[in-house]
């Protein structure tokens, strides 16, 4: 399965699956790594890992349908088959997901449907949770509320503050996010009729 990643930022999840997509017997390729911001850091690393990368600077086009139509022509080119968000923080039209229905995914921290948006972190401190984590889930038009993969829980602990809270879950979410992609890229998860189906043998 031909993958592209799209990013924002630093990219530590970007990392997370360019090594797990090393190992021979991986599902996924990564083909391509997109930022909507030239100065992303994981932009770099994907470069030193030999991936081809494209920056798409969004403050260069005049409204988001047009971005949008750049990052697909892109997509296209490349022969995407699998779009996999990892700390992309720009919000798409409804026409581009519609476009990659059931063929793009993003990783948000909490374990929704608690928690979508930003901040979660201080979300779940605020609402007094026990534990939080993190989710991989289908891209849908309506923002984080798409059919669950795969979900990882951690505890909150007592003194946890945001910083710590983030730093906890951001390791899981370097292991699960690695195998819901395996999970799609496989075979073995797919979304049928808005729900996620999983193989039998899952
Ligand atoms: C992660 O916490 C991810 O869940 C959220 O944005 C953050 C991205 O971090 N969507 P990184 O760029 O992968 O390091």
């Amino acid at each position: 399965t031909r993958v592209a990643i799209l990013i924002s930022g630093r990219g530590s999840n970007m990392v997370s699956l360019i090594e797990a997509a090393t190992a021979p017997d991986y599902p996924a390729e990564i083909v391509l790594v997109a930022s909507n911001r030239p100065e992303a850091g994981g932009l770099a690393h994907a470069e030193g890992a030999g991936i081809a990368t494209r920056a798409l600077d969004h403050r260069a086009y005049p409204d988001r349908a047009s971005f949008d139509a750049a990052l697909n022509a892109e997509l296209e080119a490349a022969g995407i088959e699998l779009v996999v968000l990892a700390g992309f923080m720009r919000i798409f039209s409804a026409g581009f997901v519609e476009a990659w229905a059931g063929r793009m995914i993003n990783i948000h921290p909490s374990l929704l449907p608690l928690f979508r948006g930003v901040h979660t972190h201080e979300q779940a401190l605020a609402a007094g949770v026990r534990l939080h984590g993190c989710t991989v889930h289908y891209v849908v038009p309506e923002l984080d509320a798409g059919p669950i993969v795969a979900q990882a829980a951690v505890p909150v602990l007592p003194g946890d503050d945001a910083d710590s809270l983030a730093a906890r879950i951001l390791v899981q979410e370097h292991r699960l996010y690695p195998r819901a992609l395996a999970l799609i890229a496989g075979g073995r998860a797919r979304l049928e009729d808005g729900r996620v189906i999983f193989a039998e043998d899952v």
